[in-house]
């Protein structure tokens, strides 16, 4: 059974669905894989390293899906109103595609699966249980995501983030508040912690404040007696009443802050707002915004997907796919995601795929089959 690796042709993507590592994984347990030339160019895998792993290399990627069964990517396939090449069209008739797929904002791709007979699979709709944790490509992009959120805010930020106490005197420490304390803000209070910032952390979800005190940040509280958790330990949407609140309370920290990372997300809806303008204004010149929920409609007023802006003398950080700016990593346990999920997905015995469709973990994550949307709520037809 042969495994197709594509380059990502999407704007900002510089990741890669297999790493040499994982091919030769895959190799292991019986898959031929071949990988379109120059894949792993932005993550710095070469091809020969490919090739030395034992994948055969392809110079485009109609080659490289000829006879393949199973397509690897990281982002959704291209269409022809993307511009470039059609990679939806191209894709061989009754293949099995596995990658973050956005079913929720790109509905119309389910139709384009669905014509050719393809088995589609939304990496980012997996189940958030143990069995699933090994594959799980959210956790693996956030935490990283979280760690370059403030490596860029401390590139950004032209102050020291750690206390000095030198002979010229001494150097305050930098104030972090982050905003959301999931995978990607935990991750981001541990940077900062370690940089040596003080660290304030603001989450909906009570049960965050534990693992914020255990890393040493400091939990910012606003008094309610609502819950901030949905199903699955998620987010819900708040009260008008909640975000009047918190509104006041965010204002409050950020006018003492230096840097501030915003990480919320509500799963299908768009980020909440959580920086206004005027909260922009009440910070220090010279103070960094890092916002990390700017693709899915930002948790700052005014940041600009893939641009930094000064407002007030404070630049707000819109970096696009920031799991992208760490790509090597990045594609690394992206691919180990993968192969995880593929092993699941095989009969070790006949060294072919064998799909269990009673499996929870296979009923969230797969979109399309034998023609048909199995995932209604995503809004396709
Ligand atoms: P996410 O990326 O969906 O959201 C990021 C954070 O923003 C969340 O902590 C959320 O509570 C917070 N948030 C949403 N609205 C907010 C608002 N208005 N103000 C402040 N914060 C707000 O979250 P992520 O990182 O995907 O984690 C979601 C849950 O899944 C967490 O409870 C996490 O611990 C859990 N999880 C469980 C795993 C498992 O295998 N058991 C693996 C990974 C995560």
């Amino acid at each position: 059974m042969q495994i197709a690796v594509l380059k990502e042709r999407r704007p900002y993507e510089t990741r890669v669905a297999a790493t040499p590592e994982s091919i030769k994984k895959f190799i292991a347990l019986g898959f031929k894989v071949v990988v379109e030339k120059g894949a792993g160019e932005g993550s710095h895998y070469t091809d020969e390293a490919y090739e030395n792993a034992g994948a055969k290399m392809a110079s485009t990627p109609q080659i490289a899906l000829k006879g393949s069964k199973i397509v690897l990517k990281v982002q959704p396939p291209m269409t022809k109103k993307d511009g470039g090449e059609d990679e939806v069209k191209i894709l061989p008739e009754g293949s099995f595609l596995f990658g973050v797929l956005q079913p929720y904002t790109k509905p119309e791709l389910l139709d384009e699966y669905n014509k050719q007979n393809i088995t589609a699979f939304a990496l980012e709709l997996l189940p958030r249980i143990s069995r699933a944790q090994a594959m799980d490509v959210l956790s693996s992009q956030s935490n990283l995501a979280g760690y370059r959120a403030v490596i860029e805010a401390a590139n950004a930020f032209e102050k020291a983030f750690p206390m000095m106490m030198t002979a010229a005197g001494t150097i305050a420490p930098a104030r972090v508040l982050i905003l959301g304390a999931g995978v990607a803000g935990l991750q981001a209070v541990a940077t900062a912690k370690r940089l040596g910032a003080i660290v304030n952390v603001f989450d909906v979800r009570a049960a965050a404040k534990e693992q914020v005190e255990s890393l040493g940040g400091t939990f910012v509280e606003v008094e309610t007696q609502e819950t901030g958790e949905a199903s699955g330990g998620y987010a819900k949407e708040m009260s008008d009443d909640y975000k009047t609140r918190q509104a006041s309370k965010i204002k409050e920290v950020l006018q003492k802050s230096d840097i501030a990372i915003t990480t919320a997300l509500i799963p299908g809806k768009p980020a909440p707002r959580l920086i206004t303008a005027d909260m922009v204004e009440v910070m220090k010149p010279g103070s960094v915004i890092v916002d990390l929920a700017v693709e899915s409609g930002g948790n700052c007023e005014g940041s600009i997907l893939g641009k930094i802006i000064v407002k007030e003398g404070v630049k707000i950080v819109g970096y696009a796919n920031m799991p992208g700016r760490i790509p090597t990593d990045a594609s690394a346990v992206y691919a180990r995601n993968l192969l995880n999920l593929l092993t699941l997905c095989m009969d070790k015995e006949t060294q072919s795929l064998k799909i269990n469709w009673d499996d929870e973990i296979i009923k969230a994550i797969a979109l399309t089959r034998d023609g048909k949307t199995l995932q209604p709520q995503t809004g396709a037809k």
